[in-house]
């Protein structure tokens, strides 16, 4: 039986205001596109999951497909619902996603209404949950007309299967008009979800952090620690079992000299001002303006400790 830690909001953890909705958001976030999948062992998972929610991570990040295999991530959520989290269903904010590969055919993929709606439906009941905080089309699909995916996204909060609508990786002027879509339909815009990171800064400079202010939409960045390549992790060669051995979605040819030169200096830069480079690639994260959270991954307690204290 698990009981949360009683001290579990007075940790260190803040809150802030996502964009100018009436929801504040832990500024760590937990992701599970990895380590919470069927190949990955259950008790790990909850392991990380347990300590999150008694640090004050409040957010959990979900995708339909997010594994391996496709689901399982979803039905993690569900167990671990089960198991531990139902009494604190409240006091949690879970997304999750439709809009990349899911299944076969044309109806589970991309942006249309029939594979949102069918894909929430599947998530609930993999995540045995009634609605969920949170839900985002995943991507922009230029082939829908913007205006269906908006209404689907509309559709499910007044179904009451969703509380909130976000979008993800979407382009800047496809997000304006979403924005103003969905402001028309009283289902505001709650949140926008990119990569933002020391490595990759898109999203500042296409200007979608400036539209996110101006339009009071909140912003959490995805991969805020590229994966891991913004930590000691990879320093010294490529360890067994990081997420660059597995080869799949970091791949060791992007380890160039280059980028260790790189990596190296910010982890001095990192040193010097008596943090780690994980924390450091945070807490330039959280100073930006617009950014509501940082949305990790995490693949044992120690990683989730030491990312922890970005928080000031
Ligand atoms: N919207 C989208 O399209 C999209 C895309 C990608 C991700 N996301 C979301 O963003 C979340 C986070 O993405 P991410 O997992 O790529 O985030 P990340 O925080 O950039 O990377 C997490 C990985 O870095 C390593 N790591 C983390 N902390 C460490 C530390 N202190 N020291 C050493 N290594 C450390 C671990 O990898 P090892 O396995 O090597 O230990 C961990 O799994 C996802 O779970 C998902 O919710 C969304």
């Amino acid at each position: 039986m698990y009981y949360a830690d009683e001290s579990r909001y007075e940790k260190g953890m803040k809150y802030k205001r996502c964009g100018r909705s009436g929801v504040m958001l832990p500024k760590v976030s937990l992701g599970f596109w990895h380590n919470f999948g069927s190949v990955d062992p259950y008790e790990r998972s909850r392991e990380i999951t347990r300590y999150a929610f008694d640090h004050g991570i409040t957010h959990f990040d979900l995708a339909n497909n997010y594994g391996p295999v496709y689901g399982s991530a979803e039905e993690t959520m569900g167990r671990l619902m089960d198991d531990d989290f139902r009494p604190y269903r409240d006091e949690l904010f879970i997304s999750t996603k439709a809009g990349y590969d899911m299944w076969p055919g044309p109806y589970g993929n991309w942006g249309s209404r029939k594979y949102l709606i069918a894909s929430l439906d599947q998530s609930l009941k993999r995540m045995h949950l009634d609605y969920v905080d949170l839900f985002y089309s995943h991507r922009y699909d230029p082939d829908t007309p913007l205006e269906e995916t908006l209404q689907a996204l509309v559709d499910i909060v007044r179904q009451g299967k969703a509380l909130y609508v976000g979008i993800s990786r979407w382009p800047l002027e496809a997000t304006r008009l979403a924005a103003q879509y969905l402001r028309e339909r009283d289902v505001p815009l709650l949140i926008y979800q990119g990569r933002l990171n020391m490595l990759d800064r898109s999203p500042l400079k296409e200007g979608i952090l400036d539209l996110c202010a101006e339009e009071g939409i909140g912003f959490i960045s995805f991969s805020p620690l590229a994966q891991g390549l913004l930590t000691d992790r990879y320093l010294n060669g490529v360890p067994e079992g990081s997420r660059m051995s597995k080869g799949k979605f970091l791949k060791e040819e992007i380890l160039t000299p280059e980028l260790l030169t790189q990596l190296n200096s910010f982890n001095e830069k990192a040193k010097s001002q008596g943090m780690t480079l994980a924390e450091m690639a945070l807490a330039w994260i959280l100073e930006q303006k617009a950014v509501t959270s940082v949305l990790i991954g995490a693949s044992s307690v120690a990683q989730l400790e030491q990312n922890l204290r970005c928080i000031k």
